[in-house]
């Protein structure tokens, strides 16, 4: 077992330990079986980019509980306001009586936001319910009801955002009939062109499919807005070119179609900027956030042009927990440490330490066929054969056994499950990086000379 005194992983069982192991059986018994998990070591303790299960194994976190940690696990300041609030209030419901910190965050969502207008914010528990609110803000005031999403999208697990969701296996199969009014079309994907175009040549033919999609599948009359996110996150961390999404962005103002950004994954620094539309240049008419937004606790937004806010009437909006004053104290806080350690430009930094690292990897690992990502939202792509492009799903999950074994937690993302995805804390110091790294290499290194 590697244990040394610089690093960041330390292990003194195998993975899973005695301890988790049999919590893993009473879990088995307990809980459903659908809410899976990818490593089952039951953790005690988290820091900054490492968590300590109960079997005493350190573990350096490229998870970050699915981007929830851009400010790393237990920021200081976020836990300290979090203790604060809790020894003054913890729940009123904002819809009952008011209180400072739910408008203290909403003035910093819209200050903030993309977009040199006046906006308004609405909070609420999670991602899901906030693109819920998204949908129903933007078909209260266009008042039409068609929405547009992308293959390979990710918006929740509720049944509209279900609906909006393209992915069949696990996520929808069994669970119609669907929301209806809800259309699709393809993701610019260039790796995965559905057009078998390339860029730039294709001159962004995907996007100009927007057209299309109002001759063929829903009048632009009828269509409330296209829902997008600006770097794929479940779907495989693609990234589009700018280009393309400001592309569907104009045919939207053409024809009226507001523009939704799923902000749940890219928000809050992980593509460098605050948002990733900023490096796209794009100012969504919404924005949703969550994850990240309150630095570890539940909470969700939807923050937007005040006019196309408000169009929903009193009691339109709302929820019993919506803007918990906990989760508000937290992501008050959260926004502090943001600035205060400038992770905008740590992002970047953690992009630059990524790309020096793998820059040989293609030509080590015949496994890799495309690795990419903006800022600290990295990806590699596995594929059997670079020339058919077959995906490498079971290769794949060799080699996230592989981290997992040797303490490094990482997860996998894309339609075919063969995408192996970086969401490192952005707190994570250069050598962590450095170390998570190494260690990926190395499971690489030994799938590779299996396959
Ligand atoms: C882009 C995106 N949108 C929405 C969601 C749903 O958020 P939540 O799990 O908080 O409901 C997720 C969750 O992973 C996401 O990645």
């Amino acid at each position: 077992m590697a244990v040394t005194t610089e690093s960041s992983i330390r292990l003194v069982t195998a993975i899973p330990g005695p301890r988790s192991v049999e919590w893993a059986r009473r879990r088995e018994a307990a809980v459903a079986r659908g809410v899976s998990i990818t490593v089952p070591v039951f953790i005690k303790h988290a820091e900054g980019a490492t968590v300590e299960d109960i079997d005493g194994n350190r573990f350096l976190d490229f998870t970050a509980g699915i981007g929830c940690h851009n400010a790393g696990h237990r920021p200081p300041r976020v836990v300290e306001a979090i203790h604060q609030q809790a020894d003054r209030f913890l729940h009123t419901c904002f819809m009952v009586t008011p209180y400072e910190g739910y408008v203290r965050l909403s003035e910093l969502l819209n200050a903030r936001a993309p977009g040199d207008f006046p906006k308004k914010t609405i909070l609420v528990n999670s991602g899901a319910e906030a693109i819920e609110n998204a949908v129903k803000i933007a078909r209260s005031h266009t008042r039409r009801a068609g929405i547009i999403a992308f293959e390979d999208a990710f918006h929740g697990r509720t049944l509209l955002t279900l609906s909006l969701t393209g992915r069949t296996h696990p996520y929808k199969a069994g669970f119609g009939p669907f929301a209806p009014e809800v259309y699709r079309m393809p993701y610019p994907y260039c790796y995965r062109c559905s057009y078998h175009l390339t860029y730039p040549t294709c001159g962004v033919d995907c996007a100009r499919q927007l057209e299309t999609v109002f001759r063929r599948h829903v009048e632009s009359g009828a269509v409330a807005a296209v829902l997008f996110e600006p770097v794929l996150g479940e779907g495989g961390f693609v990234v589009p070119p700018a280009e393309a999404l400001q592309t569907i962005a104009e045919i939207c103002r053409k024809h009226g179609v507001l523009t939704i950004a799923d902000e749940v994954q890219t928000g809050f620094c992980r593509t460098g900027p605050l948002f990733a539309c900023e490096r796209l240049g794009l100012e969504p008419d919404l924005i949703v956030t969550a994850k990240s937004l309150a630095g570890g606790l539940p909470i969700g937004a939807v923050t937007g042009r005040a006019e196309i806010m408000d169009a929903p009437g009193p009691g339109g909006l709302g929820g019993t927990f919506g803007g918990n004053p906990v989760s508000c104290a937290a992501g008050l806080a959260f926004f502090e440490t943001l600035d205060a350690l400038d992770l905008s430009r740590r992002a970047e930094e953690i992009g630059r330490i990524f790309e020096e690292t793998t820059g040989d990897w293609p030509r080590r690992f015949p496994l890799i066929g495309d690795i990419r990502g903006v800022g600290a939202m990295r990806a590699l792509e596995l594929v059997r054969d670079r020339s058919t492009r077959e995906p490498a799903a079971e290769e794949t999950k060799r080699v996230l056994q592989a981290c997992h074994r040797r303490g490094l937690l990482i997860i996998s993302a894309g339609m075919f499950g063969n995408v192996i995805r970086m969401l490192v804390p952005l707190v994570a110091t250069g050598s962590q990086i450095e170390e998570g790294l190494r260690v990926l290499g190395d499971a690489l290194a030994e799938v590779n000379e299996e396959s």
